[in-house]
């Protein structure tokens, strides 16, 4: 039975906000979520999360997700404290794998294949996740013994000189046999310099009892880098963008500068994708082979096809284009619009809930709501659906081959027949029929011998 602990009671006060520390977003999602992402991988037993400042906000944020169990610690008295009020709900089964895992929900980065590593070293003791750091103050020291074996934890305010002088340093994470877990809580006290419970002194009492502690180490430095202040988590941010653009990088996507490129969700990339400076990434995209992302474009929860060239300065939310489109510079994709092959949708045109068929073209100032446009549908600049009335939302279809003058519009419901012309300025109120041209537009003259007033002396 392997239990995961994530400590989350924490006040979180240099971070100056009214959200609870953990809701704090790292790439967009709040930093617990990364920890419970990571978490999850391991295929945990159980999952226990201890909330005390802003319980009840954190517990709403995560109310939907039902393998997750809540702890309240009500006040804090430390991390030992903290894993104590979880311990009821620790499940154990009656084998020498039972574990629990503790996890910081301010530490969220830290890597799935990082705990495997540290489950995998723990024997019949405990594993810690230690790190070396050329500057280790403030941090918990790991003490060894002349034949190199954990012993126990001080910390950093309770260590002597010479401890303090350790330069290997307690993450926070550990896992250990949650039998003997249980019994070591409820040995430790609180006689230290910070009058806490910590959890760190189970470690001396493993050692004590005859288990030994075996230590691991992060994959890369910046995992177990946690956010106490809004400086931290710019920094942390910072870094994992970092880190998500080097995947990509070596996935074979261009970044023109990984520096400028945000991924708030996941990004999946086909070959040869291309991504100019200062696009957001958000939710779920797919961009097929050979698509290029113009500079500063937004894109949330879209796919896009192969060959798609989108240009600079485009927002695609909840949308779907399939291969060889151009879309932008300026362009608007809002939820629903379903974009075919070889369309164009250019500089200020906004398509919702519409499909565009397959090499039809809306180039210039356009509004499409709700529509069906079939293929080699050209749309005029200036064009607009008129598709809500005020009180309901109507549809409007036009078929293959029409061709919209600019400057019309469309009040729907309303319907353009297979290869119809409408008019410029035309103001469409019936069905158009197929093949004719429709126009309603006021006759134009002109006024013989009119002549320009002169301006008054
Ligand atoms: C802890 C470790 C220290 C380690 C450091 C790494 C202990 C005693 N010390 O110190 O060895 O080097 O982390 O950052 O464990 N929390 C609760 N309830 C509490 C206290 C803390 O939920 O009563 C949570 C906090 O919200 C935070 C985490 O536990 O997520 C760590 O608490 P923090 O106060 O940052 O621990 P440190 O004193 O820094
Ligand atoms: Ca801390």
């Amino acid at each position: 039975m392997l239990n995961i602990v994530i400590l989350a009671a924490g006040l979180g006060k240099r971070m100056q906000s009214d959200l609870p520390k953990v809701l704090h977003p790292l790439a967009g999602k709040p930093m617990l979520a990364h920890v419970l992402d990571n978490a999850r991988k391991l295929n945990p037993d159980r999952i226990v999360v201890v909330v005390g400042h802003g319980a009840d906000r954190v517990k709403a944020a995560f109310a939907n997700q039902p393998d997750l169990q809540f702890a309240l610690q009500v006040p804090q008295h430390g991390t030992g404290h903290a894993v104590q009020q979880a311990a009821a709900l620790l499940l154990e089964g009656d084998t020498q794998q039972d574990a629990t895992l503790v996890l910081y929900g301010d530490v969220p980065l830290v890597q799935a294949e990082t705990l495997q590593r540290l489950l995998d070293a723990r024997n019949q003791g405990m594993a810690v996740l230690t790190e070396t750091l050329p500057d280790p103050t403030g941090y918990g020291r790991i003490v060894r013994n002349d034949k190199g074996e954990v012993v126990r934890i001080v910390e950093h305010k309770d260590a002597s000189t010479a401890e303090h002088g350790i330069n290997e340093v307690n993450t926070g994470i550990l896992v250990a046999p949650t039998g003997k877990l249980k019994d070591w809580l409820s040995r430790i006290n609180n006689d230290n310099a910070q009058g806490e419970y910590y959890l760190t002194d189970t470690v001396g009492l493993s050692v004590q009892d005859g288990l030994p502690v075996h230590a691991a180490q992060p994959s890369a430095s910046w995992e177990t880098l946690g956010v106490n202040s809004r400086v931290q988590q710019a920094q942390l941010e910072r870094n994992w963008q970092g880190e998500q653009a080097r995947r990509l990088l070596e996935q074979g996507v261009t970044l023109v500068d990984p520096a400028r490129f945000d991924l708030r969700g996941s990004l999946v990339c086909g070959r040869d994708v291309f991504i100019d400076v200062g696009c957001v990434f958000e939710g779920r995209v797919e961009l097929a082979d050979g698509v290029r992302i113009g500079p500063h474009c937004v894109v949330k929860d879209a796919v896009i096809g192969a060959g798609t060239q989108v240009d600079a300065f485009s927002h695609i939310q909840e949308a779907t284009i399939a291969d060889d489109a151009r879309i932008g510079p300026y362009a608007r994709l809002r939820p629903g619009a379903d974009i075919g092959s070889q369309a164009h949708v250019g500089n200020f045109v906004e398509i919702k809930k519409s499909t565009l068929g397959q090499g039809s073209k809306a180039n210039h100032l356009a509004y499409i709501g709700d529509t069906q446009v079939g293929a080699r549908v050209n749309i005029g600049a200036g064009t607009i659906t008129c598709n809500y009335d005020g009180v309901n939302k109507h549809q409007t279809i036009i078929e293959d081959d029409a061709f919209i003058g600019s400057d019309t519009q469309l009040v729907a419901p309303v319907k353009v027949g297979r290869g119809a012309t409408l008019g410029a300025g035309t103001t469409l109120t019936k069905d158009a029929p197929a093949g004719q041209l429709t126009i309603s537009r006021s006759q134009q003259k002109t006024i013989e011998g009119w002549v320009r007033p002169v301006k008054k002396s």
